[in-house]
């Protein structure tokens, strides 16, 4: 993820200030209120940012396709379907997940302020992106947070046992905020390697990690063609061959917690074909630390961090990391030196801008701009 010394010189550079411009331009013309534009820009482009591509900018393209075949509606809002004080079910409403996720981080940040700790359940959301954005919205405000989110109906995970894709990606994410510090964000998709991964791979030539993959007979594979073309095999849960039993079960409480207590939906037989967009479910949990008789938490996670850290390096490590400290480093180097984005990728942004509306005039001026 770290692009610091061995990013191709080839790949160009956008400054993160004219990209988040660029975004809000293109949302704006397909018809979102200045504020969404504003939201959906800053998550796409923190996603960059931090270097998860797979989440940021390079989703603009899904998303305006999500709009035009009528999956996505723009200017939605979080609406309330069950408020019983510390626990909240909210709809999403097929809106844009930068938003009803920021609204449902919200109005649960402000309950748990309240009574110590909500449970939030967002169902029916268009993507939500990377689910570390909504941590940090919780920790930026002092809250610890856990989040269990699934990807209804649009499975690409086999079971830990089993020979075909049944159940999504299904991210889990969990922080702590930290007095003076940044906070520890742990943010990873159930899956051994994100989807993204194995598309570049493919795009590549090159195999993914043994224990990621298997083919169509549930045989293991290095060769990520069988995520692209038929017959498809599918991704391994987190742990693969050996550990795989761990992802699975994770990823299956994040499709239930997620899916199901949301009261939106997990993935099964009837529910395949029930959108061509990406839609999540997800459950937060947000707790104000100061609600436990914890005078010393600071303390302690800082002398757990220094304690791990402490550790000799592992043959070929060259340092270790607390969760978040790699998407942190990856951000002070693209904030200094630009958000690296693909030509095939920028090529499909400025088709979906085109798309979306942005007249090829100013499409070009912007692509002019962003050289
Ligand atoms: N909305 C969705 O449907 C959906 C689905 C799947 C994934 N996602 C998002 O995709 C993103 C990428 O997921 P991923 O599984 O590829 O993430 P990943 O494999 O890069 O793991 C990221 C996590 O591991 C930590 N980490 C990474 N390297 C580390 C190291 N060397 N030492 C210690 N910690 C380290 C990071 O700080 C972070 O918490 C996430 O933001 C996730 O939320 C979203």
């Amino acid at each position: 993820m770290n692009d610091t010394p061995a990013a191709p010189k080839s790949v160009p550079r956008i400054p993160a200030d004219q990209l988040h411009e660029y975004v809000r331009a293109i949302w704006e013309q397909a018809g979102s209120s200045p504020r969404e534009a504003q939201l959906v820009a800053d998550h796409l482009v923190t996603a960059s940012l931090t270097g998860h591509d797979s989440h940021g900018v390079g989703m603009i393209p899904r998303y305006v396709a999500s709009l035009r075949e009528h999956e996505l509606k723009l200017n939605a809002h979080a609406s309330v379907v069950k408020d019983v004080g510390a626990v909240l079910t909210l709809d999403g409403g097929k809106g844009f997940g930068q938003v009803v996720a920021y609204e449902a981080m919200e109005q649960g940040i402000e309950r748990a302020r309240k009574l110590g700790v909500c449970a939030v359940a967002l169902r029916n959301a268009h993507h939500i992106g990377r689910i570390g954005h909504w941590a940090e919205q919780c920790a930026k405000a002092g809250f610890v947070s856990f989040h269990f989110v699934n990807v209804a109906g649009d499975p690409l995970v086999a079971p830990f046992g089993g020979a075909d894709r049944r159940i999504g990606t299904n991210p889990f994410c969990a922080a702590f905020p930290r007095e003076g510090k940044a906070p520890l964000v742990l943010d990873f998709a159930t899956s051994a390697v994100a989807y993204g991964k194995t598309r570049v791979a493919y795009n590549q030539g090159k195999p993914v990690p043994p224990g990621a993959l298997i083919d169509h007979e549930g045989k293991p594979t290095v060769d990520p063609k069988v995520m692209m073309e038929p017959p498809f095999g599918a991704l391994m849960p987190v742990g693969g061959q050996a550990g795989g039993h761990k992802g699975f079960g994770l990823a299956a409480m994040c499709e239930i917690f997620g899916g199901a207590l949301s009261g939106g939906y997990t993935t099964h037989e009837d529910t395949l074909q029930k959108t061509s967009a990406i839609v999540n479910c997800m459950l937060s949990v947000i707790i104000d630390p100061a609600a436990f008789d914890a005078p010393d938490a600071q303390a302690e996670a800082d002398a757990f961090v220094e304690w791990v850290k402490a550790s000799p390096l592992a043959a070929g490590a060259e340092r270790i990391y607390a969760p978040g400290e790699p998407e942190r480093a990856t951000r002070a180097q693209r904030e200094a030196n630009g958000v690296p984005v693909d030509p095939e990728t920028w090529r499909q942004i400025r088709e979906a801008a085109l798309a979306a509306g942005l007249s090829l005039e100013r499409t070009d001026s912007w692509a002019a701009r962003l050289k």
